[in-house]
This record gives structure tokens, C-alpha cells and sequence, in this order.
């Protein structure tokens, strides 16, 4: 792919991902792009390196607009190895450029390169970089998602480049909002942005709503937002913005994820009548069972609904495996706002539901109990009390729901 233009003199330089679906552990069915962005000013600078595998394809692109020793700037907004690990091989053909980064970025840059011979320049928020007719403005962003990230912000075009704030992981000739809502739909792009928030930033949406804050008590006119991964916003900013804003407020779906594994079927046969009764008291419901579904997809099911109810086998009196690991990685995320209550079966000795109850317990989700279990196989007078336990959990789920 070529350079494509975001706005005079400033273009996009980097490389798509048709084919990744691994990205450390989280599962992206849609590829990903790394972005990274050239600006033609008096000096030139560089936004952000690429993933090292895609390094040639950048400077390729980059050498289709100037040969890349000219550029006299390369600003690394963060430093995780998708964005810099190829940060070398493009300096190598600039070494006189100046890096700017953060404090925090520096300390981490010189554990991944030896940066000894590098002019490194170490910026804050409210710092700034004329570079000819443009100034660029640095924002840190600590923790979103690494220590050392930041965003710049480039005045005079109205332009904010966002490194992974905002972006979605998708591979698409698309470079553009509007582009890939007429090749894909809104609805995909919109999945995608959940996807990615509820896989890599849930657990900072504290921060996200003070960062959003800031930015709007800086005045910052914003009329593209450019990502470090996906497409890029230039049709409605905004959208992305609230979207954020919303789930760093909690918004979710009244609707209930019914997430579980199964041994010999007695858990998947609970779901069944549980799933009716949160149905018919009105409340959409997904079941997701976890040997069948990625982990990034489960994760994102659970964030996008009210209510979760997590089912389990008991496997030598704890919970199976699977079920376990799904909760270890919901832990990490550290989920708020979501209302949770766990179901499960056993053949002679129980234990899993309750160790399930303790992981929510951990987690600080507000708590539905008890819990329900039928030993065997559910027999019909079980099937019953599950229907009742999925209309009681639902009506509780909008109870909660109303709080938002
Ligand atoms: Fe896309 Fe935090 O790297």
C-alpha cells in the first residue's frame, strides 16, 4: 500500500496485518494495521515506528514521499514492541534525527536498543515542537496503556494521533471511518472498538475519563483522531470519543452473558432453561461457551453485557479449567460495574461454584447469590428452579442496570 494522505503534507506511512490472529495472547480475527504518521514541514518529522516484521513496508512508504535521512524528528509516543520494536532500522537511515519521548519511554527505550548515541529529547504535557508552519503538542498518557505513553497533538491541523487510544484492531485497504463503514459496516466498526477497549483498556477507564477531561480543558479543537492501529477517524472524531466516554462510565447492554464449559454436557443443559427465564422476563441473552470461543471474544461478550452468569463442571472439587482461566483473565482487567452470579454441576462432591463466587467476590463485582447447582444430570424439577434462577438474576440485572 502507499502513503495515503490524513491532510496536506501529513500522511500515513505504515503497514497492514492481514494475517495476525495471535497479538500477545489476544486473539484479533480482523488482522490489525500499524500506523505511523509522516509530517512534510521545514523539519520532517516522523510519528511512532512500526512492528520490526513491517519495518521495510514503512519505509517504503516513507521513501515514496522523501529519502527518510531527512527526516529530522522521529516522536515515539509509545514504546511497545508493535510500535518501536523497529524503531532502529528506521533510525539507522536518520541519525542525526532527535527522538521525542517521554521520561518513562526513555527508561524503556534503552532496555529494548542501545540508544547511547541518540539525541533523546524527553517531553511532558504542555510541551511543544514548532517544526515549521506546524507546532506539535505532546500529552502523556500514562497507563494508556503502558507508563509511557502519549499522545501529540498537531495544533494547527486539528489532528490528534492517539498511538492505541481509539483504535481498533482491523486489517482493511480502508484507512478511513467513512471508507470502512461502506465497505464493512458502522455496527463492525463499532464491535471493534469495543473489542479492543474491552481487551486492553478496560482496566484503565478511570484514567480514560480524566485523560478526556483534559484534553477538553485544553481547548483542543479535534477534527481527526489517528490511531496507532485501524482506521482512522475523520468522519466523526466525536464518535469514538463518546464511545469512550461512555464505557469508562459503565455503560453496558441490559443483557446477560452466559459464560460456561461443560464435561459431559450437564452444564451446557443448564444453560438451556436459565437462559429461557432471563428471556422471558425480557432481557437479551447470550450463551458463550468457553472451549468453543476465543478468550478475547469471551472477554468482550462479558463487557458488553449487565449481567454475567458463569457455569462450570466440578472437576476434583474445583471449578474446570477453562472456567478458571477465563476468570483469571477477567481479574486482570479488573471489570466494574457488571453484576455477577455462577451456576455449575457436580457428580459426588461440589466446590466449583463456590470457588467461582469467591473470584467474583475478588473482583469487587456486585454479586448475585446464591448460586445454583444440580448434581448429575439436571432432572426436571432442577430444570425449574434454573428457569426461576434465570428470572430472578434477570430482574435483578435490570434492577442494577437502572443505576446507570
Ligand atoms: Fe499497540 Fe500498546 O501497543
Amino acid at each position: 500500500m502507499n502513503p495515503v494522505r490524513l491532510k496536506e503534507g501529513i500522511y500515513w506511512v505504515g503497514a497492514i496485518d492481514w494475517a495476525v490472529r495471535d497479538f500477545h495472547g489476544y486473539i484479533t480475527p480482523r488482522g490489525t494495521t500499524y500506523n505511523n504518521y509522516l509530517i512534510l514541514d521545514e523539519e520532517i518529522t516522523l510519528v511512532d515506528a512500526v512492528k520490526e516484521d513491517f519495518t521495510e513496508i514503512s519505509l517504503k512508504n516513507i521513501r515514496a514521499l522523501v529519502e527518510p535521512s531527512k527526516i529530522r524528528h522521529i516522536v515515539v509516543n509509545h514504546i511497545e514492541n508493535d510500535h518501536a520494536s523497529g524503531l532502529d532500522r528506521i533510525k539507522s537511515f536518520c541519525p542525526d534525527a532527535d527522538i521525542y519521548i517521554t521520561e518513562r519511554g526513555r527508561k524503556g527505550l534503552e532496555r529494548f536498543f542501545d540508544i547511547s548515541g541518540w539525541n533523546i529529547k524527553t517531553v511532558k504535557t504542555g510541551d511543544t515542537l514548532k517544526i515549521g508552519k506546524r507546532t506539535l503538542l505532546f500529552i502523556e498518557t500514562p497507563m494508556l496503556h503502558w507508563p509511557d505513553s502519549m499522545m501529540t497533538y498537531v495544533k494547527e491541523e486539528r489532528l490528534l494521533i492517539s498511538q492505541d487510544a481509539f483504535g481498533q484492531h482491523i486489517a482493511s485497504s480502508a484507512r478511513f471511518d467513512d471508507e470502512y463503514i461502506t465497505c464493512e459496516s458502522m455496527s463492525e466498526l463499532e464491535d471493534a472498538v469495543v473489542d479492543y477497549y474491552a481487551n486492553i483498556l478496560m482496566p484503565f477507564g478511570h484514567l480514560i475519563k480524566s485523560k478526556i477531561e483534559e484534553l477538553k480543558k485544553l481547548n483542543l479543537e479535534i477534527d481527526m483522531i489517528a490511531p496507532d492501529h485501524g482506521v482512522i477517524w475523520r468522519q466523526n472524531p466525536q464518535k469514538v470519543l463518546q464511545m469512550y466516554l461512555d464505557m469508562a462510565n459503565g455503560k453496558a447492554n441490559l443483557s446477560v452473558a452466559i459464560i460456561y464449559d461443560t464435561m459431559w454436557h450437564s452444564t451446557e443443559q443448564m444453560t438451556l432453561p436459565i437462559m429461557q427465564g432471563i428471556r422471558d422476563e425480557g432481557v437479551d441473552c447470550k450463551v458463550i461457551k468457553l472451549r468453543a470461543t476465543p478468550m478475547s471474544i469471551a472477554i468482550k461478550e462479558f463487557w458488553k453485557a449487565r449481567g454475567a452468569l458463569i457455569g462450570t463442571p466440578t472437576l476434583n472439587n474445583i471449578m474446570y479449567p477453562s472456567v478458571s482461566e477465563f476468570l483469571t483473565h477477567l481479574r486482570g482487567l479488573r471489570p466494574k460495574n457488571r453484576i455477577a452470579g455462577a451456576f455449575g454441576s457436580y457428580g459426588w462432591g461440589g466446590g466449583a461454584v463456590k470457588e467461582v463466587y469467591e473470584e467474583l467476590k475478588r473482583m469487587g463485582l456486585e454479586i448475585y447469590e446464591p448460586g445454583i447447582q444440580v448434581m448429575y444430570r439436571p432432572s426436571l424439577e432442577d430444570e425449574k428452579r434454573l428457569y426461576e434462577f434465570g428470572k430472578d438474576f434477570a430482574r435483578m440485572v435490570k434492577e442494577y442496570h437502572a443505576k446507570f
